[in-house]
């Protein structure tokens, strides 16, 4: 099957390669357990032997951590155990010499409960900053609906003193803002821009999809044993969210031209022009079909989905497509909220090693669209088993064992689906060393345990090894940018059907029409 590309308009980020950094697990530069912005500045070599052009970077705000810094309490600091703001001002700087971009994690659907403003909320009722977030009145001595939070139970957190609630599409310490108040929004854009002038290249926007709650906020029929319904219905990707987005762009992004790529789940590919069309909101999304392959409709971790590969060849493709029809791509096979792609897309265990991985990177990195790179994907890294809960940071995880529990699974079965999918998988500190805690730093107790964990794979061996994984990337690398950029990065995108369901193909071609460079 072939579907017509129109030839596309030269811009810097289609060329991007991009190297997304968990700053907590990258190194660890004064020892102290947390990985650190100064350790980021130490391996830009690291990243430059690699030929990456830009780096996400996942939250670094002050922030309690509840969710690794996706809660944040301060938008314009650093938290401290990861460095301050003139480590972020030399990372910008240095990373430029080396001629990479750095694109930053935008967390604006929620702030942490310890954010000034929501602080100012509770504690007075009258002030402004109530109406920055979503409170309701409880109902029948209970929650206003039956929505569930994402990371668990009900999505409403009750205030000590009042029969009112507030609302939290993930985790309660994460109260979500309320998008429907100019004001709330109008701080939300002083403070992009705040950013985008200090010479970041653009922003990775988390969650973006969940800014528009539906107004009526009714319950909903259940769907677990628990009586609660997910808040996707009606939190996700809600009618009304376009003008949102329309103000958000017009009011930031579209000031610096800076580059923007939005986490969209629920976004139905007929709508993908709405978010990445010549007018969309963004200049890339995110699409979560095929990284959620092995679970139903990406849903709870119980709900297993034995797939085949030629399903998720096909999910693949049609998630391509639809990228073709809209705009532009991002092909990624792993993040900081997926487990690893060796031990999640390779089945058979004699091939999750460096063969495995290779065949991987071949098969993503150059479908349609900027190609992302998660540390240590580049290694090979693979899941890390854990044999307790206790030993889970993430607070998905721990959701996700209590509700396989309470949905009758016996707790071996619940720690099997929290070891496959958790987020932890992807947290644990890199490995740089077959060395006393992988080369992470030189001795501190890292942050998230992975002491039993085999550091073979890891980055010393592979630098100077010409068949690692590494090595594999790193030519990848060249021939998109280097060598065959009208093909690799510009061609169009051809799904090959082979009789063999086993074989995932696609061919890339040269659009011969001339390539024209955008207005600047
Ligand atoms: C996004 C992030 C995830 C985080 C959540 C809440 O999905 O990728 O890590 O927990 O949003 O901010």
């Amino acid at each position: 099957m072939q579907i017509q590309q129109d030839a596309q308009a030269v811009e810097w980020w289609k060329e991007a390669v991009v190297y997304q950094i968990y700053p907590k697990s990258f190194y660890d530069s004064n020892n102290d357990g947390t990985g650190d912005i100064r350790g980021i500045i130490e391996k830009l070599p690291y990243l430059h032997e690699l030929g990456i052009s830009m780096i996400w970077l996942s939250p670094f705000y002050q922030s309690p951590m509840a969710d690794n810094g996706y809660d944040i309490s301060d938008y314009f600091a650093v938290n401290a155990d990861l460095g301050e703001m003139r480590d972020i001002d030399e990372l910008i700087t240095r990373a430029k010499n080396y001629g990479i971009h750095i694109m930053i994690d935008l967390v604006v659907n929620h702030t942490s409960d310890e954010h000034p403003w929501f602080r100012e909320a509770v504690n007075n009722p009258q002030s402004p900053y109530r109406n920055y977030y979503i409170f309701k009145a409880g109902k029948n001595g209970g929650a206003p609906n039956n929505w569930r939070s994402l990371f668990g139970g009900s999505a409403w957190q009750k205030l000590p003193d009042e029969d009112n609630y507030y609302l939290h599409v993930f985790h309660q310490k994460q109260p979500d803002l309320n998008w429907e108040n100019p004001a709330l929004r109008e701080d939300i854009y002083a403070m992009v821009n705040w950013w985008l002038a200090k010479g970041i290249a653009g922003f990775r926007i988390d969650a973006i999809t969940f800014i528009k709650k539906d107004r009526d906020f009714s319950s909903c029929p259940a769907d677990g044993s628990d009586g609660l319904v997910s808040i996707k219905v009606k939190s996700r990707n809600r009618p009304g969210i376009e003008t949102f987005l329309h103000e958000l762009k017009a009011k930031t992004f579209d000031r610096f031209r800076c580059v923007t790529v939005g986490e969209a789940p629920g976004v139905p590919f007929d709508q993908y022009a709405n978010y990445i069309g010549a007018e969309g909101y963004f200049n890339m999304i995110f699409d979560f079909h095929a990284a959620d392959i092995d679970v139903e409709n990406g849903s709870e971790w119980f709900r297993r989905h034995n797939w085949t590969v030629d399903e998720f060849r096909r999910t693949l493709f049609a998630s391509q497509q639809a990228f073709v029809r809209a705009g532009w791509g991002t092909t990624f096979i792993e993040n900081h909220d997926q487990p690893r792609a060796l031990s999640k897309l390779i089945k058979d265990v004699r091939y999750q090693n460096a063969t495995g991985a290779k065949a991987l990177a071949a098969m993503y990195f150059f479908m349609f669209g900027t190609p992302f790179i998660y540390q240590g994907q580049e290694l090979g890294m693979a899941n890390f088993c854990r044999q307790d809960i206790s030993e889970f940071d993430d607070v998905s995880s721990i959701d996700n064992y209590h509700r396989s529990l309470a949905e009758g699974f016996t707790a071996p079965q619940a720690m099997h689906f929290v070891n496959q999918r958790s987020r932890d998988n992807a947290r644990t500190p890199f490995h740089w060393a077959d060395t006393l805690n992988a080369g992470f730093n030189t001795g501190a107790t890292p942050w998230l345990a992975f002491s039993s964990a085999d550091y073979t794979v890891n980055a010393a061996s592979q630098l100077n090894d010409a068949n690692s994984v590494f090595s594999f990337y790193k030519k990848m690398i060249r021939l998109r940018n280097k060598c065959w950029p009208e093909t690799l990065i510009y061609g169009e995108f051809i799904p090959l059907d082979y009789p063999d369901e086993n074989i995932i193909a696609y061919e890339k071609k040269a659009v011969p029409t001339v390539l024209f460079r955008s207005p600047t």
